[in-house]
């Protein structure tokens, strides 16, 4: 079986060509970054135009690295949220289009099991195992279990943790988006050098990183003097503690020993080497997507469709977007 999968979220338009085994043979990413850039964040309207500017091509491009062409693919799988509205509607078009012309069937695949089960290999069946989702959008803790049952264990009660990376940068006149650049200067920078308050960090499964935000700025104000790559290693260092301890007692209360971590903060080598030897410490592992597969693309929801599939074969059905309109906004 050869699934065409199609993501348009947020600011990645991308396509990706995946067998029923779940290999990815092609995943086409087209970042928007660079548009995006001058206006410190994502402009929705501008995502969506770009969106559709870009799907005809990165179809093609996807199909030949894949060496196929539309008349192998057996089934269309799309993101149909959450994400920006606009965006999703654009992608959402473009593959019941695309479905209706090749005579193939289409099926919506949520967002976050696309970074749910971008870590998990093809045929593995870990469950029950935790998932912890760290992206612009998201932040939350979930319970995956077999035949695609999700318990939520907990999520941010304001910021996610992607956002607060990329305002924290904003105050440091950093570039958007603010990971890659705070994990740049924090390489530089002494993590003791300040100590940001953590949380809600000695109990619960829930996260808050808006206080964090505000603890930086009032800092930065009252401190114009001192280095970037210290504030950089103190505000990362602090988020690592509160995912070390989030993430440990999930895995305790759940009574697993894999923890799967993904989404764009993800990509953080500085995040996923502490999450790796601390939870190892507990005996868990922890599986983290190659960087490719952290940050929005549509291989990851062509491996959710697979699991989709092999759990409840193709059922093709109306659907809509779900949006969750807002998140990225700066
Ligand atoms: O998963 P993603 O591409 O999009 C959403 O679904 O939101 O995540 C994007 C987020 C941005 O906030 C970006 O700053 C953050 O992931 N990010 C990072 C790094 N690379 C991307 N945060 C920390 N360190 C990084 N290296
Ligand atoms: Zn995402």
């Amino acid at each position: 079986m050869i699934i065409l999968a199609i993501e348009s979220s947020c600011d990645e338009s991308s396509v990706a060509v995946v067998t029923g085994e779940g290999e990815i043979l092609s995943n086409v990413i087209r970042s928007q970054i660079k548009n995006h850039k001058r206006f410190g964040g994502v402009v929705p309207e501008l995502a969506s135009r770009l969106h559709a500017e870009s799907f005809h091509r990165i179809t093609d491009k996807a199909l030949e690295e894949a060496n196929m062409t539309l008349s192998d693919v057996d089934v269309i799988a799309v993101t149909s949220g959450p994400g920006l509205e606009g965006a999703l509607l654009i992608g959402v078009c473009y593959a019941k289009t695309l479905g209706v012309l090749i005579g193939k069937p289409v099926i919506p695949i949520n967002h976050l099991h696309g970074h749910i089960f971008a870590g998990i290999k093809a045929g593995d069946s870990p469950f029950p195992y935790v998932g912890l989702i760290v992206s612009g959008g998201h932040t939350l803790l979930v319970k995956c279990d077999d035949g695609g049952v999700f318990d939520l264990l907990g999520v941010t009660r304001d910021d996610a943790c992607g956002e607060a990376f990329d305002k924290v940068a904003r105050m440091l006149g950093l570039a958007y988006p603010g990971g890659p650049e705070i994990e740049l200067q924090a390489k530089d920078g002494d993590p003791k050098a300040v100590r940001f308050p953590r949380a809600m960090i000695k109990d619960g499964l829930e996260f808050s990183f808006s206080g964090l935000k505000t603890a930086v700025m009032q800092y930065v104000k009252a401190n114009p003097d001192t280095s970037v790559p210290d504030i950089c290693a103190s505000f990362q260092a602090c988020v690592g503690d509160i995912l070390v301890a989030k993430a440990t007692r999930a895995c305790k209360q759940v009574g697993t020993t894999l923890l799967v971590v993904s989404g764009g903060v993800a990509a953080n080598a500085y995040l996923s080497g502490r999450l790796q030897s601390e939870l190892a410490d507990q005996g868990i592992t922890v599986n983290t997507p190659p960087k490719g597969l952290c940050t929005d693309n549509a291989g990851m929801i062509g491996l959710a469709a697979c699991r989709w599939i092999d759990w409840q074969g193709i059922q093709e059905r109306p659907f809509h977007v779900v949006a969750n309109l807002g998140v990225r906004i700066p």
